[in-house]
């Protein structure tokens, strides 16, 4: 059992987490800690790709499209239900930077106006806010974290007053265990009138995520990651609030129908975002990666990956090893280093006997890594099909590579 948000929520039971790691054809090969860089998927999900590519192959791709209309429609449905929202508020996307450039460049921004964001803001988006002061001549507010590693919310709420073109948050950054407060935050960008734009993309699949709690009016992620989909998918996420005075930077003729000769007209729902050419397999893949989550219920996922999280840190600790983690609740992202070792060393030893850990670097997350004095660190991320068997054969693996054992 694990307190979610006040909540009581059971953890996947030992034989749960066994029946989905035979679901899954990676465990029987690797020790995989990166989850937060692309998870195993199901052989559900591998399937339904592999499906479809049979299929196109065989009738050709326009024709297996024109057949599939109703299960690619039924993505949309899937990733709405996962985070609360309508399918009208859904846009696909080729992975989240996509979708969140999608929606960054569609704001209206000007001179003297403010892009208000947090100190763990991950590359992508840091880069976008550079490229738009450039263009605009806005001007980028960092708020400051408090005490427990997230964002100030005094801090936040007092930096709402005057012009903000956007308030950007990384729900969950890439380089550790934060879990920023999103939803408070979104109270206080919705009591502002403000444009929240929250990037999802390592939170998606590994926390339970509701738009309407959360105030955001654009969710990105991806879906190679906590959402055990194919590489190559995201999605974005709109409120229909604010749909309707938004134009993408760069329309085609799929989101924007070329109505007349001299004139386009934007769709009306979210997809005026999308363009018109996808990988059809993988979008389909990602819908089996949706509803296997969200079949499997993300409270439970997140409640059993918070606690996988927990025992690794404490294993961690119990050998010596400082982690590097912030944020009181925190999540299934464990950052560490090996003393005296090049993390990319360790990585390639840890390869050799089939553990998979990333090593995250400073300039994924500048601002943070600034601040706190980060360099390379090893980062092990957990699901929920992570043992306490894993745990213990990558620690002890650690010790003997930090030991030269
Ligand atoms: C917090 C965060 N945001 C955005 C991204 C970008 O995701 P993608 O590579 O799918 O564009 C990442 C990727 O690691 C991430 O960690």
């Amino acid at each position: 059992m694990t307190i979610l948000g006040g909540t009581s929520v059971e953890q996947l039971t030992l034989d749960e987490i066994e029946y989905q790691r035979s679901l899954t054809p990676g465990t029987e090969n690797v020790i995989h800690f990166n989850h937060a860089g692309s998870s195993l998927p199901t052989q559900g999900v591998l399937d339904t790709q592999l499906d479809y590519l049979t299929y196109e192959a065989a009738i050709g791709g326009y024709e297996a499209s024109g057949q599939t209309q109703s299960t690619t429609n039924a993505v949309y449905d899937s990733i709405a239900e996962l985070i609360g929202a309508s399918r009208h508020e859904i846009s696909r996307a080729e992975h989240a930077t996509v979708a969140w450039n999608a929606a960054f460049w569609s704001l209206p921004m000007a001179s003297g106006q403010r892009i208000v964001t947090a100190d763990a803001e991950y590359g992508a988006n840091a880069v976008a806010f550079l490229r738009a002061q450039e263009r605009y001549g806005v001007t980028i507010e960092i708020v400051r974290s408090g005490s427990d590693g997230s964002v100030d919310l005094d801090a936040m709420e007092a930096t709402l007053s005057g012009d903000v073109a956007v308030v950007a948050l990384t729900h969950v950054p890439t380089n550790g265990g934060l879990i920023n407060p999103a939803a408070e935050v979104g109270k206080m960008t919705t009591a502002a009138g403000v444009p929240y734009l929250l990037d999802a993309c390592q939170s998606a699949g590994q926390i339970a995520l509701d738009v309407t709690e959360l105030g955001c009016d654009f969710l990105t992620a991806t879906g190679r990651k906590f959402l055990r989909g194919p590489r190559g998918t995201g999605f974005l996420y709109v409120s229909e609030n604010r749909l309707s005075g938004l134009v993408p930077d760069q329309p085609d003729h799929h989101g924007a129908p070329w109505v007349a000769a001299d004139r386009y007209a934007l769709r009306d729902d979210a997809r005026r975002f999308e363009h018109w050419e996808f990988n059809h397999a993988a979008w389909h893949g990602l819908g089996a990666a949706v509803d296997h989550a969200t079949l499997l219920g993300v409270d439970r996922i997140e409640a059993t990956v918070q606690q996988r999280a927990l025992e690794l840190r404490d294993a961690l600790h119990e050998h010596g090893f400082v982690t590097f983690d912030v944020g009181e609740h925190k999540c299934g992202i464990v950052t560490t280093v090996c003393p005296g070792k090049d993390p990319v060393e360790v990585k390639s030893a840890l390869a050799e006997q089939s553990i998979h850990v990333s090593v995250t670097t400073p300039d994924s997350t500048w601002w943070d890594a600034l601040r706190r004095d980060l360099s390379e660190m090893l980062r092990l991320s957990v699901h929920y099909i992570t043992t306490r068997d894993e745990i213990d054969l990558a620690v002890d693996a650690l010790v003997r590579i930090r030991d030269g054992a």
